[in-house]
């Protein structure tokens, strides 16, 4: 009753921002990310009949109460309702990347989660099973369970019926549901992502509350979504054909269109700081002077920076002499959630 397994997190270059279903937790439109090797996240779940309740612990940190508990503990009886069984776990997790600042800890965190739970408790999942489980504890996590260059689907059946076994379904049917997929593996394209660390802390407005107070609110939200599906076939298309700068082009106004989606909310919501925007002008000049290089940022300041693998030193570069950067983190194309060993 015991399962450890490694996961990635992913970066969006087609954003996931609302939702269709909170219960279900379905997008409101699909997206697409490039899975990061070099971060991970590993997580033990040991599911054991003398424990009285779930017990977490983070980063080597107990965490006794509160949001991130009720949440995996809530993902867990996902997991209990499957396997038919009722005991308690013990879930430990650790990150080798700073948590809760924008670097997409929930998608690693729950991919991992889903494979080690399952595991543990017995079941066998496919790996689109798992990305349909993996949603219910984090839209984006649905995208980690698999490697390299991945889109997710937004579906289209209503409430609860992409929890049903996608297995038994035609491929038109169960391409209808909401879960994620490969299009390219990793060694497609040696795609690299230099991440510029702007601000230690936790963010202030979480990815969902910051969804649902832009689809409350904002009235950018509806053009947003209408928005996605075209980035997506753009995007799919730059990734198919490896061209850089189509990539880059929908890239980046994908994470503008998100952005100001979010800004329109009311109040507004500003993910970015100084540096943040210091960045995004450094990326664009040196791009104008021939670097290839794009950005993308997520519901936090810390800036995402794309460029081929031989541009890396430059990009590298260009990040540490922008002021205000405190931290750089490198990342390549990575594989999807596995089992792992001890850690
Ligand atoms: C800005 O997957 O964290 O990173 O489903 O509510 O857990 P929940 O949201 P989450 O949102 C990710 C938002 C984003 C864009 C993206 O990764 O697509």
């Amino acid at each position: 009753m015991k399962a450890f397994a490694l996961a990635h997190p992913n970066i969006a270059l087609v954003k996931y921002w609302g939702k269709r279903d909170f219960a279900y937790n379905l997008p409101g439109a699909g997206s697409l990310s490039l899975t990061l090797g070099g971060l991970s996240t590993r997580t033990c779940v040991e599911f054991d009949a003398a424990l009285d309740a779930d017990s977490l612990q983070l980063d080597g940190k107990a965490v006794e109460s509160g949001g991130k508990l009720k949440r995996v503990s809530q993902f867990l009886d996902l997991v209990r309702e499957r396997a038919g069984i009722s005991q308690h776990a013990r879930v430990i997790s650790e990150n080798d990347f700073p948590t809760g600042a924008g670097l997409a800890s929930s998608a690693s965190g729950f991919a991992a989660l889903a494979l080690a739970a399952t595991t543990a408790a017995g079941l066998e999942l496919s790996a689109t099973e798992l990305s349909i489980l993996a949603r219910r504890g984090s839209g984006s996590a649905a995208r980690s369970l698999f490697g390299g260059y991945v889109e997710m689907n937004d579906g289209v059946y209503a409430i609860g019926e992409d929890g049903t076994k996608v297995a038994t379904r035609s491929a038109e049917e169960a391409s209808k549901a909401a879960y994620a997929r490969q299009i390219a593996p990793a060694a497609h394209w040696d795609l690299r992502c230099v991440i510029a660390v702007t601000s230690a802390g936790e963010k202030d407005i979480g990815s969902t509350e910051g969804m649902v107070s832009t689809q409350n609110t904002s009235p950018y939200y509806e053009q947003w979504i209408a928005s996605v599906p075209g980035d997506i076939e753009r995007a799919a298309a730059a990734v198919a054909a490896r061209d850089f700068a189509a990539l880059a082009e929908v890239a980046e106004a994908s994470c503008l269109r998100m952005h100001a989606s979010a800004m329109g909310a009311d109040p507004g919501i500003i993910y970015w700081n100084a540096t943040t925007v210091a960045l995004i002008h450094a990326v664009r000049k040196a791009r104008a002077g021939g670097l290839p290089v794009f950005f993308t940022i997520d519901a936090g300041p810390q800036v995402k920076v794309f460029c081929p693998a031989e541009a890396l030193d430059e990009c590298r570069a260009l990040l540490a002499g922008t002021q205000g950067v405190r931290q750089i983190l490198e990342a390549h194309p990575g594989e999807g959630a596995r089992l792992c060993g001890d850690f």
